[in-house]
């Protein structure tokens, strides 16, 4: 597997695996019937980074990380991430963390800070506390999940102090 960078010509490869994440409504806040345009400016509006993980020039991943605030919040970084559902379960979202936490300490961000996990996420909770990250806040009934209703999200934190660049 290699990640990259990813170029707005990537976004065609991209799409599917957006739209196969957002579909079963119980990770990401997105309608399903979010357009292309929107789904493109996520991934790659001014100053955002994007990249994407490849295994023989398919795209099978991709995640993105960006300042979670502006002007004096501007050193916690905030990420997302999207594994194409059919390659899910085989490390392809650990290798993206990974890449993504020593990217943003490159950047020179302090911290990491993710917004919004849907707690009845159990694949992103589980791998976001291996990677370090723990819990920091609840809010209460954030989500509409489609099938569950209303469930809580976590705010998951990390320092970036311990990451090896
Ligand atoms: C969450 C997501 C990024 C994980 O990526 P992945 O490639 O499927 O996960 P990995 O194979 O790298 O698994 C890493 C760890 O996640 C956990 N995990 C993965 N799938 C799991 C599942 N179905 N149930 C519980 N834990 C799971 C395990 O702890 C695993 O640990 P291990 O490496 O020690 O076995 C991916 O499933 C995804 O894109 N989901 C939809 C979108 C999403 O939820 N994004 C994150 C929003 S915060």
């Amino acid at each position: 597997m290699n990640i990259r960078q990813a170029v707005e010509s990537d976004f065609v490869a991209m799409w599917p695996i957006f739209q196969a994440v957002i579909a079963p409504g119980t990770t990401y806040v997105f309608a399903e019937e979010t357009s292309y345009p929107d789904a493109f400016a996520y991934w790659f509006a001014p100053g955002i980074t994007s990249y994407v993980a490849e295994n023989d020039g398919q795209v099978i991943g991709m995640y993105k990380f960006v300042a979670n605030q502006r002007g004096l919040g501007s050193h916690v970084a905030n990420a997302s991430f999207m594994v194409n559902p059919r390659c899910s379960g085989k490390g392809v979202g650990r290798e993206m963390g990974l890449h993504c936490l020593r990217e943003a300490k490159k950047a020179g961000y302090l911290a990491m800070q993710f917004n919004f996990v849907v707690s009845t996420n159990e694949a992103a909770v589980s791998l976001w506390q291996k990677l370090g990250f723990s819990i920091v806040g609840i809010l209460p009934k954030a989500f509409l999940h489609k099938s569950l209703g209303y469930v809580d999200a976590y705010v998951m934190h990390r320092f970036l102090d311990d990451i090896q660049i």
